[in-house]
């Protein structure tokens, strides 16, 4: 299945398919000029899935350490430092080979390669063909702040490839399931959207690893794909009012994320912790219908989240509030908010000057009720 995915002037080719593609598949979309040379990029646990595409004598290859830990300028400069090596020029392929972290590093990696080389992913992780490897953001994590240093820089051919998902550790796949809930509570097309059946039976994947279950995730990969490419492309550099929509539980799953220590919990189980919070505060603020929360709430737990405030992981709730001032002063002095609404997800902004408005947050964060 293909499906192409616009962000501003530049067209991604998203691959959604059994196996990996080739050297030569990638390469087939600069038909007219082939990148010469190219570089796949992998970490320590997805090595057998760069070997396994590349063109060994015609490619060169750059390994890093797996985790979001390798999510650095070191890696960053391993990257630039095997591209020039391997005497790659503007026209060059750099190819990521990996989850979120792989797609992000290799893709800022390519976006400041003598101002721009050419960019593909074959992203190997469920949260990564959900949402990490579309959209063009790029990243690597400074100063203890995730994602602080990065650009827009689309990849040019995503590869899907739903076998690979075989060998990813059952966390892993909990972590991607928590972006597809999210992507169908902001899809607003079907009344069923975070219908429970629709998502249970994916908990079985880790152990059954059925061509029904294939099926049936790939078809929500196709979904999660709609959704997101819908919201970008309505607004690729989030400068509006769409983009922002996908960040829904995001700036409570950050602070969780970073009160946490990075790298401490998936991204997903953050995600989820944050939807639930997300729930609490749109049904104080008059946005999420009870009904709603709840059936949200209830579908997260039987998916086996942890969604109960505070969250374990979380050290201590000052340091998790000093987390989302430091969120807060990137978005020009408010805490914004995307809480769950009648359909879809709305934003919401809080004044943090006002004590009634962080005591609020606090004791959501805190579980000390709204
Ligand atoms: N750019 C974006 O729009 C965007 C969106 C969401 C998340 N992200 C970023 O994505 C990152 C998280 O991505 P992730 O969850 O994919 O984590 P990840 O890239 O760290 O991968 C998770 C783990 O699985 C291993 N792995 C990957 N594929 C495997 C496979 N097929 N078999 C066995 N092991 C495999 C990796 O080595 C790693 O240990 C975060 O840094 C987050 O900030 C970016």
């Amino acid at each position: 299945m293909i499906s192409t995915f616009t962000f501003g002037g530049v067209k991604t080719a998203v691959h959604i398919q059994e196996n990996l593609p080739s050297l030569k598949n990638i390469q087939s979309i600069w038909a007219g000029a082939p990148p010469s040379p190219t570089l796949f990029v992998c970490d320590s646990n997805t090595r057998h899935i760069a070997d396994a595409a590349r063109g060994r004598d015609e490619s060169a290859l750059c390994i890093l350490e797996s985790g979001e830990g390798a999510k650095n300028w070191q890696s960053v400069e391993k990257i630039l430092e095997a591209a020039q090596k391997c005497g790659a020029g503007r026209d060059a392929l750099f190819v990521a080979v990996g989850g979120g972290v792989m797609t992000d590093i290799t893709g800022f990696a390519a976006s400041i390669y003598m101002r721009g080389a050419r960019l593909a992913f074959i992203s190997t992780t469920l949260l990564g063909m959900v949402d990490a490897a579309l959209g063009g953001k790029t990243a690597i994590d400074m100063f203890e702040r995730k994602n602080f240093a990065g650009t827009f820089y689309p990849a040019q051919a995503v590869y899907m490839p739903v076998s690979v998902l075989g060998t990813l550790p059952a966390a892993q796949i909990k972590s991607g399931l928590a972006e597809i809930v999210k992507t169908a509570i902001l899809d607003e097309e079907s009344d069923d959207d975070i219908a429970f059946e629709k998502f249970y039976a994916l908990k079985n994947f880790t152990t059954d690893k059925s061509d029904v279950l294939k099926k049936k995730l790939a078809k929500l990969i196709a979904e999660a794909v709609r959704v997101k490419a819908r919201f970008v492309e309505a607004d690729p550099q989030e400068t509006g009012e769409a983009r922002v929509l996908l960040n829904l539980g995001h700036t409570f799953a950050h602070a969780l994320e970073s009160s946490a220590g990075l790298g401490k919990i998936s991204h997903g189980e953050a995600v989820a912790w944050g939807i639930a919070r997300a729930c609490e505060l749109g049904l104080a603020r008059g946005k999420t219908p009870k009904a709603r929360g709840e059936k949200i709430r209830a579908l997260l737990g039987a998916l086996g989240y942890e969604i109960a405030a505070p969250h374990p992981a979380m050290k201590s709730l000052e340091v998790f509030m000093r987390s989302l001032d430091d969120d807060k002063k990137k978005k020009a002095g408010a805490f914004r908010f995307v809480v769950p609404a009648e359909r879809g997800a709305v934003l919401i902004q809080l004044n943090g000057e006002k004590m009634e408005e962080m005591n609020l947050i606090k004791n959501i964060a805190a579980g000390a009720g709204a």
